[in-house]
């Protein structure tokens, strides 16, 4: 199904203080899209703030979606004691409105939900290591929490031992991603997937740097932490975030699960992906083929502490509203100790030298959030990013200001929220705009290079192959077949047939046949397909791109090679992906 993008109802537009309004009353006056505006304790008509949300930043918000095919966001700012909230755009087609109380996946925004979780337990005093008894506390080794479940690789003896919580909450273990690895089902009787299963796969995967000398972004080990968190409080991460966090600060549309959120009727906002090149077979969009194709509903409970939070830009306003408050009076919010937002807040490790863009400096990592400076003042902010959706937050604490974005498409609903939060952080700090960085560029150039991801893919591998290039041995149906390895789980490799020429003449077998090996991997968390692309010889490029948002965008690349045996045959297919840059090697055994 593919839509046009433009038949928007009035946006329900509103303002409030949230201390004033019960969530109730704030969701039947969003509803007639009222704008109400009521100051906090004891201010004065003079002091109210102008709503940043207004004519003006309407037409940008709407100029960023319909250049970056978004159909919608929600956005909501917190100065001071307001709070403002609005949304733009289609949250469903063909007419369903986004509104502040839509709901949307918010993706790896979770993760400072999951470390705020574990600075609670720390700070119970109820909890110890059973191996040396000393109190829980952020330097606690994993191993000694979930001994026999946290077990890596032979030769990681000492990670295994000594990573710490706060390694696991920082990215800073060594580990890569390894996302493609997380499979829907787990052991020989394909049960559904548990946080233990995910960490009992770490036992056979690769890092890729010792342990803290590089940052090095990695859910797996927020599922750990899940892990971990469930183990020492017997109950779901879910409910213990109900209880601890989101029910004290009146988050009462926000779950773990989502079909929790459906069970309790919430409006969950669709999500589509924009089809660049027109392959998709609909009828309407901006013609040529060109249009929104609606993404299944996913359910990613398996994502728990590293991503699977449901919510909207309201409740998400009361959180970041708790962390600014929290920053600077230790009664400011009561859910999290003063300790916690000490130490939820400080620098752990440093991210790349490109991780500056607009700001003062790189940034930095703290627990579940960024950390920088920009023009002096500290801004926190995490990314979040789930099939289909896009979540971007931001506080700084010493303007007691913040700004949450969602919207329901994966990437591009994350650069509208980049343009978004930054036009407001730099009108709130009358930065010229020649001074602002240009986060459109950025974001275009990054969509310019994936689009061209098909054509360049081979030169960007292996710039230096052999040419001509050589024939691979055997004919191209001899390396179709099942490929396992105990955590990617299968690759199954079928030969499709194409018609016309192929992008090299060596994708031709021996026998002439043309054909593209591809496998789709939909028994995998994340439902992907990997196509193969003939180097030379035995070596291919591998192009993966989401299975229910193929519109390259988020694709990335992998390099493949093919190992033939004593018998002639294919026994080995050995797979480097590299997101973010390699993930190691991983060897898959031909088994069928
Ligand atoms: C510590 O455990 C006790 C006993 O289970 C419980 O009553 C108390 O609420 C816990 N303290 C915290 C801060 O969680
Ligand atoms: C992998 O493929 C083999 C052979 O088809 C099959 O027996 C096995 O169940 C598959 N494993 C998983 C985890 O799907």
């Amino acid at each position: 199904m593919k839509f046009a993008l433009h038949p928007v109802a009035a946006a329900a537009v509103l303002a409030l203080s949230t201390a004033a309004l019960a969530f109730e009353q704030l969701n039947r006056e969003q509803e007639q899209g009222q704008k109400i505006l009521s100051g906090g304790k004891g201010e004065t008509e003079a002091e109210r703030r102008e709503s940043p949300l207004d004519d003006d930043f309407e037409a940008f918000v709407r100029e960023a979606l319909d250049r970056w095919h978004v159909p919608g966001v929600a956005v909501a700012v917190v100065d001071g004691e307001d709070t403002w909230a609005e949304g733009y755009g289609i949250s469903s087609f063909p007419s369903t409105p986004v509104t502040p109380s839509t709901l949307f996946y918010t993706g790896s925004t979770t993760k400072a939900f999951t470390a705020a979780i574990v600075s609670l337990l720390i700070a119970s005093g109820n909890f110890s290591s059973p191996e040396n008894y000393s109190p829980l506390g952020w330097q606690t080794p994993i191993s000694h929490l979930i001994k026999d479940d946290f077990v890596l690789l032979p030769e990681y003896e000492w990670p295994a031992a000594h990573l710490t919580l706060e390694d696991a909450l920082s990215h800073r273990t060594g580990f890569p991603r390894h996302d493609k690895a997380l499979a829907k089902k787990y052991g020989p009787d394909q049960h559904p997937g548990t946080v233990r299963d995910v960490v009992r796969s770490l036992r056979y995967l690769p890092m890729v740097s010792e342990p803290r000398v590089t940052w090095r972004y990695c859910n797996l080990m927020f599922m750990v932490v899940s892990h971990v968190i469930q183990t020492l409080t017997n109950q779901w991460l879910g409910q213990t975030m109900r209880e601890r966090i989101w029910e004290p600060l009146g988050m009462d549309s926000t779950y773990l699960s989502v079909e929790q959120a459906l069970e309790a009727g919430e409006q969950i906002a669709e999500s589509y992906y924009w089809d660049y090149v027109g392959e998709s077979d609909a009828d309407e969009g901006h013609g040529d083929g060109k249009g929104f194709v609606k993404v299944p509903q996913a359910s990613l409970d398996l994502a728990s502490g590293a991503g699977g939070i449901v919510s909207n830009v309201l409740d998400y306003a009361q959180w970041i509203r708790c962390l600014i408050r929290g920053d600077g009076d230790e009664n400011g919010c009561p859910v999290l100790p003063k300790e916690a937002h000490r130490e939820l807040k400080a620098a752990r490790i440093v991210l790349s030298p490109e991780s500056r863009k607009g700001y003062d400096a790189p940034l930095a990592y703290a627990l579940g959030w960024e950390v920088g400076t920009y023009k002096g003042h500290r801004v926190f902010t995490h990314g979040g990013s789930m099939e289909a959706y896009g979540t971007e937050v931001y506080f700084l604490p010493d303007l007691e200001y913040g700004v949450v974005l969602m919207g329901n498409t994966e990437l591009t609903s994350n650069f509208v929220g980049r343009e978004v939060v930054w036009k407001l952080i730099n009108d709130k700090l009358g930065v010229p705009e020649a001074k602002r960085f240009d986060w459109s560029d950025a974001g275009k150039k990054l969509i310019d290079r994936q689009l061209k991801l098909p054509e360049t893919a081979v030169d960007d591998l292996d710039p230096e192959r052999a040419d001509p290039p050589l024939p691979p041995a055997l004919a191209l149906q001899e390396y179709a077949g099942v490929y396992s390895h105990p955590a990617y789980q299968n690759i199954t490799l079928e030969l499709i047939d194409e018609d016309g020429p192929t992008p090299t003449d060596s994708q031709a077998d021996k026998g002439g046949r043309r054909g593209k090996l591809k496998a789709i991997r939909d028994d995998m968390e994340w439902q992907m397909t990997f196509e193969y692309i003939h180097v030379s010889g035995e070596f291919w490029a591998v192009i993966i791109d989401m299975l229910n948002t193929p519109n390259i965008i988020t694709a990335q690349l992998a390099r493949a090679e093919f190992v033939v045996g004593v018998k002639g045959k294919v026994d080995i297919l050995k797979m480097e992906f590299l997101e973010d840059g390699s993930e190691g090697v991983i060897v898959f055994d031909k088994i069928v």
